[in-house]
């Protein structure tokens, strides 16, 4: 397991130009070497910044689109025009104005019955890669309770081991059924990164980073590449309370 990377940049804007700057490097790696490079993407507000950075003059035309396939680290249960979906987020900010392929586009289905929905995008991507999944690149958000994707504190979806997608039920939530990835599939990723940014963020990122080790209740810590980096983009207003990169 990699040592997490911490970067501390100056503000959301940073976080956004840096994150685009990875897809752009390791977009143009795993194409060289596989002719495809398989990307997760993530909902929230953080991740969307970095959609309208990739789709501005600085890089759309440096990313080689058509070999670029788009899946989702986590989804709400919800039908894929609805806007709280992350696939219909993704689609207005990044993949209607690169004009992607349909081909490429591998959405979870928010409409089935969550356990049918977690079912197909297991199965969809065990076809696409062939056996486990290995993204390239997965882009990950962390919630002021510690959640990452749809993985969420004390969630039975933390303990699975097997399956590559799963659903899972968030009390209080206003989309309270969700599909995520889990821990088996981030952790066999090429490169994980978490984007995150704001004042609201200070206090549980230093806990994921510098508290103890408790992943039940904090799933972000639980994220850890087996072969694969590990880095954080984070904002200076989010990295306040962090004592290593104050
Ligand atoms: C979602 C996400 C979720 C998100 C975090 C952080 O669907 O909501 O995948 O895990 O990344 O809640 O969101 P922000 O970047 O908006 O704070």
């Amino acid at each position: 397991m990699t040592q997490p990377h911490v970067v501390v940049l100056d503000g959301p804007h940073a976080v956004a130009a840096r994150a685009a700057e990875e897809f752009e490097i390791r977009a143009r790696a795993a194409i060289a070497a596989r002719n495809c490079f398989a990307v997760a993407l993530s909902g929230g507000k953080t991740p969307t910044r970095s959609f309208e950075m990739l789709v501005s003059p600085r890089f759309i035309d440096t990313i080689d689109w058509p070999r670029v396939h788009f899946f989702w680290g986590d989804e709400r249960c919800v039908p894929p025009d609805d806007p709280a979906s992350n696939y219909a987020q993704a689609r207005k900010s990044l993949l209607d104005p690169i004009h992607a392929q349909e081909k490429s586009i591998h959405r979870m289905r928010g409409e089935l019955e969550p356990r049918d929905g977690a079912r197909d995008y297991a199965a969809f991507l065990d076809r696409f890669f062939g056996g486990a999944a290995v993204f390239d690149l997965v882009f990950l958000g962390l919630g002021r309770d510690g959640h990452t994707a749809s993985l969420f504190p004390n969630a039975r979806a933390l303990e699975e081991t097997a399956a590559a997608c799963v659903s899972t039920h968030v009390p209080g939530n206003l989309v309270p059924w969700r599909l995520t990835l889990t821990y088996p599939v981030f952790n066999a990723a090429r490169a994980a990164f978490f984007l995150v940014t704001g004042a609201d963020k200070a206090d549980v990122l230093a806990r994921v980073l510098e508290g103890p080790r408790q992943p039940a209740t904090l799933p972000a810590q639980g994220v850890a590449p087996t072969d694969g980096s590990l880095t954080w983009l984070v904002d200076r207003e989010a990295a306040a309370r962090l004592k290593q990169h104050a």
